[in-house]
């Protein structure tokens, strides 16, 4: 069965933005968890075991669990232009130091997140002094001179980056999504440069495409037709990164397995980013009603998380067998707790889409993934 392209999804994930940031708890008032394995070591011979986080998070218990469980090390906002970017030549690097010095004291890799998006960038960043949208050239002259500012500043410490991330339509006869202000200033060519400028820079990182949706056949097809053509003009891209926000509802592991097979046959290594199973699946369709069904609070009861246990071995199994072409795994987020799900799409809604509960306790998923 072939899930419904998400369009809501893709017009909320633009607006979402800092809203979501700012309601977390404390990070020190709960619990380690005493589990025997752990994911990076059950992992470690296949792919890397990431997480997303900020560093204001990275402190007690909620820091000893990252050490415990992961090798690699997202940040969820704080290397985004939107956390970065000053003015030309103006940088608030403070969070992002903060948070590459923890990965880098405690041996974990850093994945940055992410350099062009349309989202999560400031206005002025697409704006002249006076406030006047730029033109390609200018906007380009803009871009060489942050990535150049941005990928030096962390040389040696990031190992890969979404260079460009979220740049395709969910559907309509354009491939690109053409509201975003880079589509609008340059057209699609600002992909190219992107990874062209990344590449000349820094030749030593990884570069990484990342959209969401990539398990759905038709943006699979979509990000294919895309990647092809850079691809065959010889654009320096290394991977994929597929976001893996899936719910247990819609997931499914032989979508997940075409779309590795997909991207491998293009050459490009499969990175999985920005994975949580919701346990929430949205209804896409006309009826409000329903769709406001699909919304409501949910309990978390042993049969539902049974069935996300189940989903998230079926993905699992399928991420083993590609290890190889799968070079990294990432959650995002360390805990139900501090998911960005307790506050999308509906701000308070809690949701429980990760291996583990609010107190850093492994849940059946876990044992789920690390049994085999
Ligand atoms: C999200 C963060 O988790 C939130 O804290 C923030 O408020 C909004 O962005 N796709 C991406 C990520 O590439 O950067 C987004 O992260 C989730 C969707």
């Amino acid at each position: 069965m072939n899930p419904p392209i998400p369009l809501f999804f893709a017009f909320s994930l633009a607006l979402v933005g800092c809203l979501v940031t700012a309601s977390v708890n404390r990070a020190d008032d709960f619990s380690s968890d005493e589990s025997e394995t752990t994911l990076k070591a059950r992992y470690e011979s296949m792919f890397k075991i990431g997480v997303a986080a900020s560093p204001f998070l990275l402190k007690g218990p909620l820091a000893d669990h990252v050490k415990r469980q992961f090798n690699s090390l997202t940040p969820e906002n704080c290397m985004k232009p939107e956390a970065l970017y000053r003015g030309d030549g103006n940088y608030n690097f403070r969070e992002a130091d903060e948070l590459v010095n923890f990965a880098q004291a405690n041996g974990l890799a850093v994945r940055g997140h992410t350099l062009v998006w349309h989202s999560q960038t400031p206005r002025q960043f697409f704006c002249d002094e006076q406030g006047k949208q730029l033109g390609k050239d200018a906007l380009y002259n803009r871009l060489e001179k942050y990535m150049t500012d941005v990928l030096t500043h962390f040389k040696g410490k990031v190992y890969c980056w979404d260079v460009v991330n979220e740049a395709l339509a969910d559907g309509g006869p354009i491939l690109y999504r053409t509201e975003s202000p880079w589509y609008k200033i340059c057209g699609k060519e600002y992909i190219a440069e992107a990874f062209r400028l990344a590449h000349k820079i820094d030749p030593d990182i990884k570069l990484f495409y990342n959209d969401y949706n990539l398990i759905n056949p038709v943006k699979r097809d979509r990000a294919v037709a895309m990647l092809k053509e850079l691809k065959d003009a010889n654009v320096p891209i290394d991977g994929v990164g597929m976001q893996a926000h899936w719910d247990i509802g819609s997931f499914n592991p032989q979508e997940l397995q075409n779309s590795i097979d997909a991207f491998a046959a293009l050459g490009l290594e499969v990175h999985i980013t920005e994975l949580d199973m919701s346990v929430y699946s949205l209804y896409h369709g006309p009826d409000n009603e329903k769709r406001n069904q699909s919304m409501a609070q949910k309990t978390y009861t042993p049969e539902l998380a049974s069935l996300q246990a189940e989903k998230y071995a079926e993905a699992f199994a399928v991420l083993r067998r590609n290890a190889g072409k799968v070079t990294g795994v990432t959650f995002w987020g360390a805990s139900d707790r501090f998911t960005w799900l307790n506050h999308f799409p509906r701000p308070g809604r809690k949701d429980y889409p990760l291996l583990f509960d609010d107190d850093n306790q492994p849940k059946k998923a876990f044992y789920r993934v690390i049994e085999f």
